[in-house]
């Protein structure tokens, strides 16, 4: 067997999780996304998985009641404990809405290799940019069980970074995180 830790000798970086939660349309996968290439420019190898690439493939039978966002956190979890045994950095961008799925992920990656991170948009300006539309359509009652509208987010007590980006460019809270996480990923 090859250890975790020979890999990340190779790699020359420490596998954790990076698990950003936040409302949705809150730039959580902008960052994420900001973040991997800021990463990768520095020789760090990442993976991002999100609502994009987990929701069409592996995730594609779930849908947004309660218990199926808690399968697909719970999933999402076991793949990204996956990535992480074979030194990879990973990149989480989900809603995540409950503390309950949260806490779910934290137990399944082991606390050490779990790092939560609260993209702190308020609702009224992810309303307002509303990029896909969703905000309106939940509004009008044509969408039901929309987080922030008529489903629950409930917000982090403690996480390991708290990103507001009201008034911020992509490009700071990219340069925040990744000032906070450095240390974290690097063997050195
Ligand atoms: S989670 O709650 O299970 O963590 P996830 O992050 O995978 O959610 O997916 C959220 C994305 O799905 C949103 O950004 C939005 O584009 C889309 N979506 C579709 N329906 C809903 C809904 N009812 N609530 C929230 N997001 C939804």
């Amino acid at each position: 067997m090859i250890s975790k830790s020979q890999k990340e000798n190779l790699l020359n970086q420490r596998a954790k999780v990076l698990w950003f939660t936040g409302l949705s349309g809150s730039g959580k996968s902008t960052i994420a996304l900001g973040l991997e290439e800021k990463l990768f420019n520095l020789g760090y190898i990442t993976k991002v998985l999100d609502g994009d690439n987990v929701r069409t493939g592996v995730n594609n039978n779930l849908g947004f009641s309660l218990s199926d966002r808690k399968e697909n956190i719970r999933r999402i979890a076991e793949v990204s404990k996956l990535f992480c045994q074979a030194g990879i950095i990973c990149i989480n961008s989900f809603i995540s809405p409950t503390i309950e799925t949260r806490t779910l992920a934290k137990a399944i990656i082991a606390n050490k290799n779990f790092i939560e991170i609260f993209i702190d948009t308020p609702l009224k300006i992810c309303e307002k940019r509303d990029v896909k539309g969703l905000y309106k359509k939940a509004r009008s009652g044509e969408l039901k069980g929309f987080t922030g509208i008529d489903s629950p987010y409930e917000i982090p007590m403690q996480p390991d970074l708290h990103i507001r980006t009201e008034n911020r460019s992509v490009q700071e809270c990219v340069d925040e995180c990744y000032r906070e996480i450095i240390s974290i990923i690097s063997l050195t």
